[in-house]
C-alpha cells in the first residue's frame, strides 16, 4: 500500500455516488474502489446489527484489496459500525459521515435548532442528536425518517410529483419544529436537494459528505499518502447488483470523462464479500 492505492468508498446504493463527487471534486488525482451493494438496498429498514455485519464485511474487503483508506459513504453503516471498523483497521483512516455531518451543521446552524432528515435506522440508532448534544448540550434536535427517498433516488426519480410529495410530508415535522438548518442525514438525498430547496428557500442544507472529504484530505496529508497522481484515476465501480443498471446510474450521476472507470460484479458468500 502506498499513496497512489485506491480509497475505498461504499453504500447501499447510489447515494454513495454524491460522496463520489465530493472526492472527486476535492481529490481529483485519487483513484477509488466504490462497493454499492444493491443486493441488500434499502439498508435503512434492516436491523441495525444486520447493517452493521455488511458495512463490517465490505470494509475488510475494501482494505483487503488494498484500499489505503475507507470511507463510509452510507450515515446509517458510519452510525452502526465506524467505531469498530476504526477501532478493527487502525491506524488506517477509515471516514464516517456523523462527526462531520453533526460539526458542520452545528457550523450552520445560527439558532441551534437543527433537523435531521435521514433513513428510519439512523433515527433509530439516534446517533446524530447524540453526537450534536455532545458538541452543544442545548441543541434542538427533531428528526424524520424518509423512507420513500432512497427508493425513488435508486429509481431515478428525484425530480418528479413522487419526490415533491414525499418532501413535501417529511419537511411537515422539521417546519413545525422550526429548525433553520437540516441535515441531509441519507448519502441519498443530496440528488432531492433541488427539490428541498425549492419547498425550504430559507433553509441551511448540510451534506456530510463536503467535510467528511475534507477531513479525508486531512487524515491522509498527515500519514503523506496522498496521490500525486499526474494521469487519469483509475475508478473500479462494483455493485452485488446489477452491473448494467449501475453502469447507466453512473453515467447520469457522476461525471465520467477524466477518469478510466472499470464497472464489474462483486459477490457475497456466507457473509463475506468478494470484489
Ligand atoms: N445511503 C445510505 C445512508 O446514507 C443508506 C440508505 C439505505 O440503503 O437505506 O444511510
Amino acid at each position: 500500500m502506498d499513496r497512489f492505492s485506491p480509497i475505498g468508498v461504499f453504500d447501499s446504493g447510489l447515494g454513495g455516488l454524491t460522496v463520489v463527487r465530493a472526492i472527486q471534486k476535492l481529490l481529483p488525482q485519487e483513484s477509488l474502489i466504490f462497493v454499492a451493494d444493491q443486493a441488500h438496498v434499502p439498508y435503512g429498514d434492516r436491523p441495525l446489527e444486520q447493517v452493521s455485519g455488511y458495512a463490517q464485511a465490505i470494509s475488510n474487503a475494501l482494505f483487503n484489496a488494498g484500499c489505503k483508506a475507507v470511507v463510509m459513504a452510507c450515515n446509517i453503516s458510519s452510525a452502526v459500525a465506524h467505531t469498530t471498523v476504526t477501532n478493527t483497521f487502525a491506524p488506517k483512516p477509515v471516514i464516517g459521515m456523523i462527526q462531520p455531518g453533526s460539526h458542520h451543521a452545528m457550523e450552520c446552524s445560527r439558532y441551534k435548532r437543527i433537523g435531521i432528515m435521514a433513513t428510519l435506522g439512523t433515527v433509530k440508532s439516534d446517533a446524530y442528536p447524540q453526537f450534536l448534544k455532545d458538541l452543544c448540550p442545548s441543541v434542538q434536535v427533531q428528526q424524520v425518517a424518509c423512507p420513500a427517498f432512497v427508493p425513488l433516488v435508486e429509481a431515478g426519480q428525484t425530480d418528479g410529483e413522487a419526490a415533491l410529495d414525499a418532501a413535501r410530508e417529511y419537511l411537515k415535522p422539521l417546519l413545525l419544529a422550526d429548525v433553520d438548518t437540516i441535515v441531509l442525514g441519507c448519502t441519498h438525498y443530496p440528488f432531492l436537494l433541488p427539490i428541498l430547496q425549492s419547498l425550504t428557500p430559507n433553509i441551511e442544507y448540510v451534506d456530510p459528505a463536503i467535510v467528511a472529504t475534507e477531513q479525508l484530505k486531512q487524515e491522509l496529508e498527515a500519514i503523506d499518502l496522498l496521490s500525486v497522481n499526474t494521469e487519469h484515476p483509475h475508478h473500479y465501480f462494483a455493485t452485488t447488483g446489477s452491473v448494467l443498471e449501475l453502469e447507466r446510474s453512473l453515467k447520469k450521476m457522476i461525471s465520467t470523462d477524466t477518469l478510466t472507470l472499470e464497472v464489474a460484479q462483486a459477490n457475497w458468500n456466507e457473509g463475506v464479500l468478494t470484489l
